[in-house]
């Protein structure tokens, strides 16, 4: 079993889409082990963006991501990481495959309406971010 850290964005939040994304979660066989729906202040959003810090693109991402609440998650399944990802589609919408959560819900290519962590490495810091051992379960 693997873990994994994903984001249902603030696009989606607003859109009222939470619901639907969350039932594709399930229905793909992850268990949620971790969940919590919170407003990011921007610091917050630099913070697990720091990867990101040089790119073009990283103010306007911390903007949008603290703009509104998001719903952070900890997703469990055989490979989660990759599953997650191949589930979510393509950062770009533009790109992501038919059936995929980024083709049907997505913006643009920031307003993506999910996040996934990409690496083991990455998971383990981003579950860390926001949540404590406690609270996965
Ligand atoms: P995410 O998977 O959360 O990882 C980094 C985020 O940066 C990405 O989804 C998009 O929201 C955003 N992003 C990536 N590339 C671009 C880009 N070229 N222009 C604007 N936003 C981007």
């Amino acid at each position: 079993m693997e873990r994994t850290f994903a984001i249902i964005k603030p696009d989606a939040v607003e859109r009222k889409m939470a619901g639907k994304i969350l039932d594709r979660i399930e229905a793909a066989g992850f268990t949620i082990v971790g969940m919590k729906k919170i407003k990011l202040s921007t610091a917050q959003a630099e913070g697990f963006y720091y990867v990101h810090n040089q790119r073009p693109f990283f103010k306007d991402l911390c903007a949008f991501m603290s703009r509104s609440p998001v719903i952070t998650l900890v997703l469990e399944k055989e490979n989660a990481i990759a599953a997650w990802r191949e589930l979510m589609g393509a950062t770009n919408p533009a790109n992501a495959a038919e059936g995929t959560i980024r083709k049907e819900f997505a913006v643009n290519i920031e307003e993506n309406s999910t996040h996934g962590s990409d690496a083991p490495e990455t998971a383990a810091f981003e579950i860390a971010y926001f949540f404590s051992q406690l609270e996965l379960v």
